[in-house]
């Protein structure tokens, strides 16, 4: 029988999390501020799609012009992300293809872009050449490519940690016992180890905390960060290597912080950078003065740059969001060099620009804070920031809102259903962003009430706790469990009245 797991952790499913920087609609905002002149894009594939909730969310989100495909080799996976797309009626076409199976189908389109996300530094090399060959073939001339991985140095001191856990796994543990209590006996295990304070921890204090941390994150998450047989944080520059024999260049980062220098890197680091005329050896040193865990990059087929008023014009036509609460908006930022102030006279009025929550152009917002003293590159920015937050997403075209809103009406009401078992899903589809939208288990719950005719907050709350108390379910608040009916009913209608005050005025705008 062979093994088509390839050493991959697969007895125990990923997370449903949604990844917003595989929502293809962000490319034209992060390009342009790069001065690249953007794809225009409607063949999507996402490689290794986990549980399937991005690729799912974007089809339906974005099924006015977008066609989707994906695979995924977990069985289990494939078969929920399916579902979710016959759900939907998206018309996405997913699979339970391992890369070498699907990149060598013959039945696929070429691709505008291709996006992979946590999947490159846990497979083999021979999995990454099968990657770069799909590219090379079958990413069209002007084509992005989204991919997320670890690198390097940020996670230089912990290289050491991760091969402790997985030889640990592999000796002192049986395969028979399942992949978390392994993952369970391995932390344990590297507690003992730092409890008697080794050179190494010594030297790399780092390396404690980041332990303890793990200890308290997913366990099926922990699987699949560090358990799998291949892990390799790679350089920036080894990816281009890579990269290079698929015609690719790196474009810019997905990562929209990472657009604005100031939150990143100290003067001389500015300078110094200035210095480097070579692309991405310039990255591999921004890689060093930020220390770099983590990459979230476009690289492109071509890339042409755009000329400086062709840039402007462009932007200001670029429609974008307020997706939280106004009084929600935190005005601190944290980058590299740490936690910055956003400047209060110029961030406020974008903010109040967008608090309707309707999506206008950046040349609507730089016309309506001029008067407060707001310059463009000043409005830009604070956008970039504020998308970089969360608070603020780029918007879809009015037609395109409208043809999508009736495949992400039924993906949510799927989703929301979902929420009567389960708090593993918290987002929901947005035809506006052509994305998802962050929404936790009980607003769900609320909004649910909400679609069965339920007006007042108290009796969501009340639904809701019927939901929970059918199957012993309880309310946990600040890490503690609420036993009594009483406690769970004030809390939870605690949370339904916060939701009627803010969050529900933008969902019902987003939504
Ligand atoms: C860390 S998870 C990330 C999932 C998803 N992209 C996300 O971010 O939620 C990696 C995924 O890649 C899939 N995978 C790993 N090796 C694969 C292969 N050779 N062929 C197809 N899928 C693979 C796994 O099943 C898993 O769902």
């Amino acid at each position: 029988m062979s093994d088509w797991t390839s050493g991959y952790v697969t007895d125990i499913g990923y997370t449903f999390g949604y990844y917003t920087e595989l929502n293809p609609l962000r490319i034209k905002l992060a390009f342009l501020n790069s001065g690249l002149v953007p794809p225009d894009c409607s063949v999507g594939c996402e490689l290794g799609f986990g549980q399937g909730m991005s690729v799912n969310i974007h089809a339906a989100a974005s099924a006015a012009n977008w066609q989707w495909h994906g695979t995924d080799f977990n069985p289990v996976q494939a078969e929920f992300a399916k579902e979710l797309a016959s759900v939907s009626g998206s018309g996405a076409t997913l699979h339970d293809n391992s890369f070498a199976e699907f990149c060598n189908r013959d039945d696929l389109p070429d691709f505008d872009f291709i996006g992979l996300h946590g999947i490159w530094s846990w497979i083999s090399d021979e999995n990454r050449a099968i990657i770069v060959d799909f590219l090379r073939r079958k990413l069209k001339v002007g084509g992005v490519f989204y991919i997320s991985y670890n690198t390097q140095p940020g996670w230089a001191a912990l290289i050491p940690l991760r091969d402790l856990f997985v030889r640990h796994a592999q000796i002192m543990g049986a395969k028979g016992q399942g992949s978390v209590k392994r993952v369970e006996a391995s932390l344990e295990f590297a507690d003992k180890l730092l409890s008697t304070n080794p050179l190494y921890s010594k030297v790399f204090p780092q390396v404690s905390e980041r332990l303890n941390k793990m200890k308290e994150q997913n366990r099926n998450y922990l699987a699949h960060e560090y358990f799998n047989q291949d892990w390799e944080p790679m350089s920036v520059d080894k990816m281009g290597d890579w990269l290079t024999s698929a015609k690719m260049s790196y474009a810019c980062s997905a990562h929209f912080p990472d657009h604005v220098d100031a939150l990143n890197l100290s003067a001389e680091q500015i300078n110094l950078l200035k210095e480097i005329p070579d692309q991405i050896f310039r990255e591999m040193i921004r890689d060093f003065c930020v220390n770099q865990q983590f990459r979230r990059d476009y690289w492109v087929k071509g890339g042409r740059k755009l000329f400086p008023l062709e840039q402007v014009e462009k932007i200001r036509e670029q429609r974008v969001v307020l997706v939280r609460p106004k009084g929600d908006i935190s005005l601190k930022v944290t980058g590299a060099l740490g936690e910055a102030n956003m400047q209060e006279p110029i961030y406020m009025p974008v903010i109040e620009t967008l608090s309707n929550y309707q999506p206008k152009t950046i040349g609507q917002i730089e016309q309506a804070v001029k008067d407060k003293d707001v310059q463009y590159a000043q409005a830009v920015q604070a956008i970039m920031v504020l998308i970089g937050t969360g608070a603020i997403q780029p918007a879809q075209e009015p037609a395109a809102v409208k043809t999508s809103r009736k495949y992400t009406e039924k993906l949510n009401s799927y989703l929301l259903d979902k929420a009567r078992f389960t708090g593993d899903i918290s987002f929901l589809a947005s035809p506006v962003t052509g994305g998802g939208v962050a929404v936790g288990r009980f607003q769900q719950l609320f909004m649910l009430a909400i679609n069965s005719g339920k007006k007042l907050p108290d009796e969501w709350a009340s639904f809701a706790w019927s939901v929970l108390s059918a199957q012993n379910q309880r309310v946990i608040k600040e890490g503690k469990v609420l036993e009594s009916a009483e406690e769970n009913i004030a809390e939870l209608k605690d949370q339904a009245q916060k939701f009627a005050d803010s969050q529900l005025a933008v969902i019902k705008q987003l939504i």
